[in-house]
């Protein structure tokens, strides 16, 4: 089986996006021959800084490598690297109809706020089909956000597969993120970086207690019972506590005489106790970028294996040989 997601590389990761996907892709790469790629020309929609968008691509790739991401197990490296895979695009951008494209979320929502896209982010899920076909992918993992994504790929795939009446191409299929449920943020609306509400994975030491600090609770006095399901501290903590532990703080809450202070100084240690050591990998590989750049020019060089024999399948179904 083979699994393929693309990471995009858009700043700090929280624990929302931890619980959320990369738990999952990390845990995925024991299930079979996983690749995963950093989706640096899809970046390209949204950042037009080239030193911004440097940094990023290093640090989504120190990210997952102390997350887990173990580059004899999954072969991890940047799509910009494999020029296989914006050739395929445009082969199969001459069987993609316009109005699948124009059904996308990700150009609609825009359109519909009155914001001209432009085509770059028109073709984004052929870019994106070109990236899951070029590595014969059976698995996507990914978020909901993505599903409609999967399925254009499918449907790119059929028809390219149509066209040219063989099988060029596997359909893959996705696989969507086991819902943890939304991981709230300090302020209890969904956890986003785009809100400013989150907690960082490597965030640590002071700063980290001051977020987990100002996690909003409410100011009912000490001695009253409350609700740990509606509590935010609760709901964050509960995530990261052993099961009997989670159930001695929710008695704890509803039994009353509980300070928020508490809660927010174990929460802190959890979160240490979970990401410690992938805070010490990372900075002991942000010293040497080099290696970074090793694990990913070795990823390149193991995918173009198969990409490159995709591709000649393809160009050959084309008459382009
Ligand atoms: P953000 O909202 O911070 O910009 P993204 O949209 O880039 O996060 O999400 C990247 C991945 O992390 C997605 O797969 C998404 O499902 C997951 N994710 C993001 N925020 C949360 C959250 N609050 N709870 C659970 N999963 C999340
Ligand atoms: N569009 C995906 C996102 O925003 C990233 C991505 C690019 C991807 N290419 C992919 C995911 C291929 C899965 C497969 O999260």
């Amino acid at each position: 089986m083979r699994i393929l997601s693309g990471i995009q590389p858009s700043g700090k990761l929280h624990i929302g996006n931890y619980l959320g996907a990369i738990r999952q892709h990390i845990a995925m790469q024991e299930e079979g021959e996983a690749y995963y790629f950093i989706a640096d020309f899809h970046a390209l929609t949204t950042i037009r800084d080239a030193p911004v968008l440097r940094q990023m691509i290093l640090d989504v790739a120190l990210d997952y490598l102390a997350l887990g991401l173990d580059p004899n197990k999954a072969t991890f490296y940047r799509q910009s690297d494999i020029p296989d895979v914006t050739e395929l695009t445009w082969l199969l951008t001459t069987v993609t109809p316009m109005g699948l494209l124009e059904r996308c979320h990700s150009f609609k929502d825009k359109t519909a706020r009155g914001i001209s896209a432009d085509h770059g982010l028109f073709a984004y899920p052929v870019l994106m089909a070109a990236d899951i076909l070029i590595v014969d992918a059976n698995i996507v993992p990914v978020g909901k956000d993505q599903k409609q994504h999967v399925e254009v790929t499918r449907d790119i795939a059929q028809r390219f597969n149509h066209v040219y009446d063989r099988e060029v191409f596997i359909i893959p299929e996705d696989r969507i993120h086991v819902d943890t449920g939304v991981v709230p943020g300090i302020d209890g609306q969904k956890m986003s970086k785009s809100y400013g509400n989150d907690i960082g994975i490597f965030t640590e030491g002071k700063a980290l207690k001051q977020k987990v600090m100002s996690i909003v609770t409410d100011s009912a006095p000490v001695e009253e019972p409350k609700d740990p399901d509606t509590n935010n501290v609760f709901n964050i903590l509960r995530l990261f506590a052993p099961e009997e532990e989670t159930a001695e703080w929710r008695e704890r809450f509803t039994a009353g005489g509980l300070k928020y202070v508490e809660v927010k100084k174990r929460l802190k240690e959890l979160l240490d106790e979970r990401f410690g050591e992938a805070r010490e990998r990372r900075k002991e590989l942000a010293k040497r970028p080099d290696d970074v750049e090793d694990v990913l020019r070795e990823g390149c060089r193991r995918a173009r294996e198969v990409t490159s024999a995709t591709l000649a399948r393809a160009r050959e179904a084309c008459g382009i040989d």
